[in-house]
């Protein structure tokens, strides 16, 4: 059997880009969106471990929704693993991620975020036919036949497509050397774009280098971004009882928003504070946030990075869709497949651009007090979260702004 039915490769890549600014939460129970965070926000975990000094952007919904797209494809105790993983039971999620990406793909957050998903299966593999139109309704997912047996020219037509649908944010993902030309026979691509408004601008003149300290101690200058304004802020802490700042800044519409959580103590490393987040601690920030008015410093920062799925995955129990004698695609194609790589990469760009000048400024020109500073100038994590449907779309630690 095996001599024959040549081994199925399939690549799975998620670009996720982001352009931001900053936005506001609220409480929610658990959703689907949350859920599927979870499980994204845990590989993220896991990375940002093995990488304890370098920066790390993952976009939890980005492998959520990559699971997902293959997850009508599967059966039996490869699909058992990717429910478990989401958290979901039998046959809900398809729904829910529908409506989620309905939702985060609506009017009315179509300046901020857009997700292209598609599927690019070897030309002449075949498809099952319920498979392309779950995914064609649910993720809005078109597949384009490609060559593999030009690896080069595969390579090539994948990037624009990836190039074409993040506006050029990432100009190229694949190398022709991750594509074997025998081998190849499905690349998921899932691409998410993110360009948020902060509500609030920073003012550009008010940007100047300030030291920060990086995890290896060495400072160094990083052009810091500066805003007087009122920001939701508080105080939390860890079961152990390290103490971190969390500071939520709104996005244009409300309806997105980036948290900050920076240890209250210089001496208190990110990794320390790490462990303690899930979406149900993210969630209990809402509590313990209060409006004040702050001058806030934060550097100005572009991060790229790719992440490589297949081991955080695997070690959350999700290994038979990477094993090539366990994996059961059967609902795919009657072709065995597997995946062999999950690469996702995300890029986040944070400066000063918003849509309104800074909202509370002439409130803080006529304090008398001057209000406290709160200077994001050692390593911090961020997560950029839908609050409406609790949807974490991209964390990450930064390092080295
Ligand atoms: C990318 O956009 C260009 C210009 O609109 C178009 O000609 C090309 O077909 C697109 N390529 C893909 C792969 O979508
Ligand atoms: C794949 O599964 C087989 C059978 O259960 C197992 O023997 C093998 O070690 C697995 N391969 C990998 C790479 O995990």
């Amino acid at each position: 059997m095996f001599a024959h039915s040549a081994l199925c490769v399939c690549v799975l890549l998620a670009v996720c880009v982001l352009r931001g600014s900053l936005s506001e939460s609220q409480s929610q129970t658990q959703s689907y969106g949350e859920r599927g965070s979870d499980l994204g926000l845990q590989v993220f975990l896991r990375v940002a471990q093995e990488k304890a000094n370098e920066n790390v952007v993952l976009s939890p919904h980005g492998v959520a929704s990559i699971l997902g797209m293959l997850l009508p494809g599967t059966h039996g105790e490869t699909k058992r693993q990717i429910l478990s993983g989401l958290r979901y039971k039998k046959n809900g999620p398809y729904k829910m991620l529908k409506k989620l990406h309905k939702t985060l793909t609506s009017k009315s957050n179509a300046d901020i975020v857009t997700i292209a998903n598609s599927l690019f299966p070897q030309l002449g593999f075949s498809m099952k036919e319920d498979f392309l139109s779950t995914n064609r309704e649910n993720f809005m997912c078109e597949t384009y036949p490609t060559d593999y047996s030009n690896p080069q020219h595969a390579a090539h037509a994948i990037n624009e497509w990836v190039r074409n649908n993040t506006k050029g944010h990432i100009p190229s993902l694949v190398q022709a050397d991750m594509l074997d030309p025998a081998l190849t026979r499905l690349v998921a691509v899932n691409a998410i774009y993110f360009k948020g408004l902060w509500k609030s601008r920073f003012q550009p003149q008010n940007t100047k280098p300030r030291t920060f300290t990086p995890a290896d101690g060495k400072p160094y200058k990083v052009p810091t971004m500066s805003q007087l304004s009122v920001f939701n802020i508080g105080l939390a802490s860890t079961p152990e009882g390290l103490k971190y700042k969390v500071i939520e800044l709104p996005y244009n519409g409300n309806s997105m928003s980036m948290l900050i959580a920076l240890p209250s103590e210089e001496t208190t490393p990110l990794a320390n504070i790490l462990p303690h987040i899930s979406t149900a601690t993210v969630q209990s920030w809402s509590k313990l946030l209060h409006q004040r008015k702050i001058r806030l410093l934060l550097p100005k920062f572009t991060i790229e990075a790719e992440v490589d799925l297949k081991g955080p995955l695997g070690r959350m129990g999700i290994t038979h869709i990477f094993n090539e004698s366990q994996a059961d695609f059967r609902h795919m194609s009657t072709e065995p497949v597997y995946v062999s790589k999950a690469l996702q990469k995300a890029k986040i760009e944070v400066n000063e651009d918003g849509t309104k000048a800074a909202a509370a400024t002439t409130a803080i020109m006529l304090a008398r007090s001057s209000p406290p500073w709160v200077t994001v100038d050692r390593p911090f994590l961020f997560l950029i979260r839908h609050s409406p449907t609790g949807t974490i779309l991209f964390v990450g630690q930064i390092n080295k702004p």
